[in-house]
C-alpha cells in the first residue's frame, strides 16, 4: 500500500501550516502536496494553547486558531486544503524514514514517497521519568504541548475538587500557564531550579518586575529546588509534591513545563544533527539535498550572529517554513534566509517582545514600576539585543530594525540616558 507526492511536510505544527499557505503562493498543483501529522486536527497556532484556549470566559477553540491567523494571513480551515488540492493525512504518525529511497512509513503501514520532504516535527515536552522523578501519567498532572494536552488541562481545571495547583518549571510555559490558572481563580505554587524566572531570556532586573506582579495576584515562588516525588491518594491521584529541599506542597493539579527534546529520532543516523536539531543550511536544506528542515526541530545559520541556533519560538517556525518553500519552489531567485531572532510572549495584561541575542553587558531604561520599560544588551560595543515591556506598534518595529543593525555603542552610560529615544530616533 502507498502514495507518492511531490512534496511531503512531515509534522502539522506551526511550520506546517505557513509551509502550505506558502506552497499555494507558489503555485503548487492539485494533489501534489501531503501534511501528515500525528494530530487529528488541521495545522493551528500553537500559541493559543497556553493563553486563549486556558481562559474561564470565551476561550478560543479550534476552528478559530487554525494557522495562520496568528500573522494575520488566511485561516487555513479544513475547507481550505481540500479547496487547495492540499491532502490532510491527520491522526497518523511515521514511524520510519528512509532518506535515500524517499520514504516515510507510518504507523498503520502505508509508505510515503516525496520527491522533496519538509520535516516540521517540532519537540516533545520532556518528562519528569527523564529527571528521575515518576508519577507523570497520574490523573492530574498535566503537560502542555499539544491540542489533547490542553483539553486534558481545561478538563483536570474544571473537574479539580480542590484550589491548589502546583507548577514546575519557571519558563515561557510556567509563567504563561501560571498566569492562565490565576486568572481561572486557583491558588498556584511555582516551584524551578533557577534563582529567578525565565532563565534563558530575563535578567535578575527584568524577572523581579513579573514576579513581583505574580506574587501580589498571590502566587507563591519555590526557587533553587526542583521535585524529588509526588504525594498520591489510594486512588493514584496526586495531593501533593516533596521537593529536594525537604520541604512540600499540597497539589490538586500540577502542570509541568520544563523543556523540550526536538523530535529527530526519525532521522538519528540519516542527516547530520547539530544542536539538539537537524542541520539546515540558510536554504534549510539538510544534508540531504531532497530534504529540509524547518521550526523547533531544525539548527539553521544565523546570519547575523555567524553561528547555527536552534530556536523553539513561533515566529522563527512560520518564517524558516516559509522560506524552505520558496527555496524548494524557486531555488535561483530565492535568497540565503536572514533571521533575526523574534521572541514575544503575553501573561495577564503584560506583553513583551525580544529580539537579538541576550549576550554582553545589559543597558536599562524606562519606568521598571511600570508600564513601559525595557533594556539593550551590548557585546563587542554593538547593540544586538533589545527587549521591550508595554510598547507600541511602532516602538517594537523601531526596536526589531535597529537590533538587525547592529549599530555601535561607544558609551553605554548615553545609551541608558536616551533609552527607547535611541532606537526611534535611528
Ligand atoms: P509544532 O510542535 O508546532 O508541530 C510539530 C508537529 O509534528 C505536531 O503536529 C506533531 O504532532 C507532529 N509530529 C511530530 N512527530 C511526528 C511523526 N513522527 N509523525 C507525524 N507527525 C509528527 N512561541 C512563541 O514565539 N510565542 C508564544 O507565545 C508561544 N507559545 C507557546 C505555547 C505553547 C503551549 C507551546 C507548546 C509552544 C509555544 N510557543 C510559542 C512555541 C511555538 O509554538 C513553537 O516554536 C512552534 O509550534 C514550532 O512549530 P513547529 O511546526 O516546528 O512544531
Ligand atoms: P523552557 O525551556 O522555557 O523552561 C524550562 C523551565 O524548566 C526552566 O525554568 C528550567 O529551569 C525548568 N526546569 C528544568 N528542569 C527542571 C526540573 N527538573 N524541575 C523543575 N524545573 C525544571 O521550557 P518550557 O517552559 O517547558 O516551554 C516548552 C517550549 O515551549 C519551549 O520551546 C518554549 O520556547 C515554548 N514556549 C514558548 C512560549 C513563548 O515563546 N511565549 C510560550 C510557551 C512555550
Amino acid at each position: 500500500m502507498g502514495r507518492a507526492f511531490v512534496y511531503v511536510i512531515l509534522g502539522g505544527g506551526v511550520a506546517a501550516g505557513y509551509a502550505a499557505l506558502e506552497f499555494t503562493k507558489k503555485g503548487v498543483a492539485n494533489g501534489e502536496l501531503c501534511i501528515i501529522s500525528e494530530e487529528p486536527v488541521a495545522p493551528y497556532e500553537r500559541p493559543a494553547l497556553s493563553k486563549g484556549f486556558l481562559l474561564p470566559e470565551a476561550p478560543a477553540r479550534l476552528p478559530a486558531f487554525h494557522t495562520c491567523v496568528g500573522a494575520n494571513e488566511e485561516r487555513l480551515t479544513p475547507k481550505w486544503y481540500k479547496e487547495h488540492g492540499i491532502e490532510l493525512i491527520l491522526g497518523t504518525r511515521v514511524k520510519s524514514a528512509d532518506v535515500r529511497r524517499k520514504t516515510l512509513l507510518t504507523a498503520a503501514g502505508e509508505t510515503i514517497s516525496y520527491k522533496f520532504l519538509i520535516i516540521a516535527t517540532g519537540a516533545r515536552a520532556l518528562k519528569l521519568e527523564e529527571f528521575g522523578v515518576s508519577g507523570s501519567d497520574a490523573e492530574n498532572v498535566c503537560y502542555l504541548r499539544d491540542l489533547a494536552d490542553a483539553t486534558r488541562l481545561v478538563d483536570v481545571m474544571q473537574n479539580s475538587t480542590g484550589d491548589n495547583a502546583v507548577v514546575i518549571g519557571g519558563g515561557y510555559i510556567g509563567m504563561e500557564v501560571a498566569a492562565s490558572l490565576v486568572i481561572n481563580k486557583i491558588n498556584v505554587s511555582m516551584v524551578f531550579p533557577e534563582p529567578h524566572c525565565m532563565g534563558r531570556l530575563f535578567t535578575p532586573k527584568i524577572a523581579s518586575y513579573y514576579e513581583d506582579f505574580y506574587k501580589s495576584k498571590g502566587v507563591n515562588f519555590v526557587k533553587g529546588t526542583v521535585l524529588s516525588s509526588f504525594v498520591f491518594n489510594p486512588d493514584g491521584k496526586v495531593t501533593g509534591v516533596n521537593l529536594k529541599d525537604g520541604s512540600n506542597l499540597p497539589a490538586d493539579l500540577v502542570v509541568v513545563g520544563i523543556g523540550i527534546r526536538p523530535n529527530t529520532s526519525l532521522f538519528e543516523g540519516q542527516l547530520t544533527l547539530e544542536k539538539g536539531g537537524i542541520k539546515v543550511n540558510s536554504r534549510l536544506q539538510t544534508s540531504n539535498t531532497s530534504v529540509y528542515a524547518v521550526g523547533d526541530v531544525a539548527s539553521f545559520p544565523v546570519k547575523i550572529f555567524g553561528e547555527s541556533r536552534r530556536l523553539e519560538h513561533v515566529d522563527a517556525a512560520r518564517k524558516s517554513a516559509r522560506h524552505a518553500v520558496a527555496a524548494i519552489m524557486e531555488p535561483d531567485t530565492t535568497p540565503d534566509f536572514d533571521y533575526l531572532p523574534f521572541f514575544y510572549s503575553r501573561v495577564f495584561s503584560f506583553s513583551w517582545q525580544f529580539y537579538g541575542d541576550n549576550v554582553g553587558e545589559t543597558v536599562y531604561f524606562g519606568d521598571f514600576s511600570g508600564p513601559s520599560f525595557g533594556a539593550y544588551w551590548v557585546h563587542k560595543g554593538h547593540l544586538i539585543g533589545s527587549f521591550l515591556e508595554g510598547g507600541s506598534k511602532e516602538e517594537y518595529e523601531a526596536i526589531a530594525k535597529v537590533t538587525r543593525l547592529k549599530p555601535a555603542v561607544d558609551d553605554l552610560s548615553e545609551l541608558e540616558r536616551q533609552g527607547l529615544g535611541f532606537v526611534v530616533a535611528l
